[in-house]
């Protein structure tokens, strides 16, 4: 991906601005051509003169920007960039992008390119976890670029919390993995796709209910990569804290048989569902119209559950010719064993595979890593990456059967 690629890393002010020059090292070393610009506040934490001798090239900042000697240097750079790379982001840079500013030399030449964006946010963490970041963090999503989520750990300030900068050789790594552009596919214009999210809920009472720890992050995430890749994308989501992506639509349901309902009205005019919501397999028999109280009789309660409605093995007979379904697998043992079993069972075209019973991938966190299992045996496993990279990888494996069944 990076070997011979013009990448314009864009470095803005933040402790971690020191780590930028080994990034650029990084990038070199993976192949790729490095020309960097540095904001106002990065030339406070680190110097130009350290980027130019890395990268044997000079380097854009707001004092050399718009001299009057000819050249439209953000233009020029920003013709020549094929991956633009804001990394560390902070959150200012971050607000300009997702705003669309151009009032100094890094937002100018961020707005101008037309080449596959990346964001490496590096921030205090309540400065991350603030609503206006968060809102910033949805719009750049929205507007296809590709934001990998800090890392947790030790802060600057002395505490714990997200908002690390990524170590370079990691982002290195996750740019490796990044799906090739859609527009580079033309991939999903034209294409109606559904998407689930979340886990749902079965009630027992009117304040209780059984779930999972799904968060929602993987759903979300491909629905984003759908939109990117040109698609008309529906989410139905449980409840989550997620902000759905801009120009998605949101259809929000509780239980699995609300989630059921949703997919069966909409499935007829879907050419691509995709199935990331963590589904109940099992809900009570019947739930309560009050709350259950304790009472001195009562030391032990006794919950019914019946099975829910398999969603995806229901679409499956409606399936036409052209439609393509996708299903994922939380496993905890057996991996593939039971994914193969899965792919089979609900007459998938392709499944996402996740070992749930790690703590670094699946349910709630950032990271995920997936085998694709395909109907006719082939298989292809992800590295661990952002939600959002997996997910553009499963957009370019839907858009490749997409192709295939043309
Ligand atoms: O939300 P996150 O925190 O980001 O976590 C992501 C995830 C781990 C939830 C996601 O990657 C994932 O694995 N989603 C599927 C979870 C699941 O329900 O897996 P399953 O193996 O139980 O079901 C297999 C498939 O059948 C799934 O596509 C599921 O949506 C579907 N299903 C399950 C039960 C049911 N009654 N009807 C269904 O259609």
């Amino acid at each position: 991906m990076l070997q011979d690629k013009h990448v314009t890393l864009t470095v803005s002010g933040s402790v971690a601005s020191y780590k930028a020059a080994a990034l650029a090292r990084a990038l070199q070393r993976a192949g790729a051509q490095v020309r960097v610009v540095l904001t106002e506040a990065a030339s406070r934490f680190i110097t130009p003169a350290t980027f130019a001798a890395l990268t044997k090239q000079p380097v854009l900042t707001d004092a050399g920007w718009w001299q009057a000697d000819g050249n439209i240097e953000h233009i020029e750079l920003a013709d020549w960039t094929e991956l633009a790379l804001a990394a560390p982001a902070s959150a200012n840079l971050m607000a300009q992008f997702a705003n669309g500013l151009a009032n100094d030399a890094a937002s100018t030449t961020w707005l101008a390119t037309a080449a596959q964006k990346v964001v490496v946010p590096a921030m205090n963490s309540h400065m991350w976890a603030a609503p206006a970041t968060q809102r910033n963090r949805q719009q750049l999503i929205a507007d296809g670029v590709t934001v990998l989520e800090p890392a947790t750990g030790a802060l600057a300030e002395g505490y714990s919390g997200q908002g690390r900068f990524l170590e370079p050789d990691e982002i290195v790594a996750q740019l490796q993995a990044l799906p090739a552009p859609a527009a580079a596919h033309g991939d999903l214009r034209g294409k109606r796709v559904l998407v689930t999210a979340g886990g749902t809920r079965e009630r027992l009472d009117p304040v209780r209910f059984l779930t999972n720890d799904s968060s929602g992050k993987m759903g979300y995430a491909v629905a984003a990569a759908a939109q990117q890749a040109g698609a008309d994308v529906t989410l139905i989501t449980a409840p989550t804290k997620l902000t759905a992506p801009v120009g998605v639509t949101t259809v929000p349901i509780e239980s699995t048989q609300d989630l059921a309902d949703a997919v069966n009205a909409r499935f007829p005019r879907t050419d691509v569902l995709i199935m990331a919501a963590a589904v109940a397999d099992f809900q009570p028999v019947t739930a309560a119209d009050q709350k259950i109280k304790k009472t001195p009789d009562n030391d032990q309660l006794t919950l019914t559950l019946r099975k829910t409605p398999d969603i995806l093995q229901g679409v499956a007979d409606q399936k036409r010719p052209g439609q393509i379904v996708v299903g994922f697998a939380a496993e905890t043992q057996n991996l593939l064993a039971n994914g193969q079993k899965k792919l089979t069972k609900k007459h998938l075209d392709l499944l996402a595979a996740n070992d749930v019973s790690r703590a670094d991938i699946g349910f709630n966190g950032d990271n995920n890593q997936v085998t694709f299992l395909f109907p006719d045996g082939h298989q292809q496993q992800t590295p661990v990456a952002a939600k959002p990279v997996i997910a553009g990888l499963l957009i370019e494996q839907v858009a490749g059967l997409l192709n295939t069944k043309k």
